[in-house]
């Protein structure tokens, strides 16, 4: 909540670019930009109240949407954002070579991203201050008393290691209350509509040992269902929707030929605030279309299926 169940969106924004003045002083700040409503409003936020001493980095850990990082970061120049992108896929590559376990790819992902931000961070002359695009969902499921349900790399791990401060301005809101204080901030629905991206990115939609093959077909299969959900009006209505690569191969028949390849799971939910959810029941044509088109297109793909499990028993993410 916005602090204070009476405070709006207007007032927040104010209330917020003084608290920043106030903490940050005359200080650089450095912010990871990730691409999503949470860095950006986050961003933009602090930009309003600092300028240009706001130093953004945008690592491109090559576990990105297709072309997100070219797109992404063209249209936060054009946001005015101080923004320098860093591209660093082979080195999580490296880094998650030989990795199955869900858990232990979220940490080596996590970790290089640590260490890739800490070398452009450190760049940054001057730098006092860290700022995270922390929403409260994240915190509440990062410290959850029944335990890590999964370890999110925004929460913790920067800060220590070099020695800033942190300013997390939306740390108290809901993913929806980000949008409206993201409207409140001039920022195009384009940005603030895009459906939620968890950082590790489609790493943990590719499940098993990640390589830039396989990354290369999940890429190739989520454009298909995100530009189809786009095209028939769908995307704006669900809350989330991702495709993921299932690391088994399935029999099917091409042209008469028998094929045994990979298998591509579609996920499209509704939910408030991520902690629960709900399959969105999509109209059959569409899921047809998408079937039909990813199957024929994609190399490596002959099976589509759609996720029907709730949040909770199953979470969003498969990993
Ligand atoms: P789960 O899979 O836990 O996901 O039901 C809940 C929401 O969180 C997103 N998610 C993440 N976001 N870093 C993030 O910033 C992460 O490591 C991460 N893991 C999951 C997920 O996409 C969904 O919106």
């Amino acid at each position: 909540m916005y602090n204070n169940e009476l405070l709006q969106p207007a007032q927040f924004v104010n209330e917020q670019i003084a608290a920043i003045k106030e903490q940050v002083g005359n200080d650089i700040v450095i912010l990871g930009l990730s691409g999503g409503v949470d860095s950006t409003v986050t961003a933009i936020l602090i930009h309003r109240a600092i300028g240009d001493r706001l130093r953004c980095i945008f690592v491109d850990h090559g576990l990105l949407r297709k072309n997100e990082f070219e797109e992404v970061l063209a249209r936060y120049r054009g946001m005015g954002l101080n923004v320098t992108g860093v591209r660093a896929a082979d080195r999580f590559f490296a880094a998650c070579k030989g990795i199955t376990d869900p858990e232990l790819k979220r940490k080596a992902i996590g970790k290089t991203f640590i260490d890739v931000f800490n070398e452009e961070a450190r760049k940054v002359e001057g730098a006092r201050w860290l700022a995270q695009g922390t929403i409260w969902p994240d915190i509440a499921e990062s410290h959850s008393d029944k335990g890590v349900v999964k370890s999110h790399h925004n929460v913790g791990g920067l800060p220590e290691e070099m020695h800033l401060g942190l300013v997390e301005p939306l740390k108290y809101l809901y993913k929806y209350e980000v949008r409206e204080v993201g409207a409140e901030l001039g920022i195009p629905d384009e940005i603030l509509k895009r459906h939620p991206f968890p950082g590790p990115g489609l790493g943990v939609r590719c499940l098993g040992e990640l390589t830039p093959e396989k990354i290369a077909v999940l890429q190739d299969a989520d454009k298909i269902w995100i530009d189809i959900l786009r095209e028939e009006g769908w995307y704006d209505k669900v809350w989330q929707a991702g495709a993921i690569l299932v690391p088994v191969k399935t029999t099917g028949i091409t042209d008469g030929r028998r094929t045994y390849a990979g298998v591509i799971a579609l996920r499209a939910v509704n939910s408030v605030d991520a902690m629960t959810a709900e399959p969105v029941r999509l109209p059959w044509e569409l899921l047809d279309r998408v079937q039909r088109e990813i199957i024929a297109t994609v190399d490596g793909v002959n099976r589509v299926v759609f996720d029907i499990s709730t949040k909770p028993q199953a979470t969003i993410e498969w990993e």
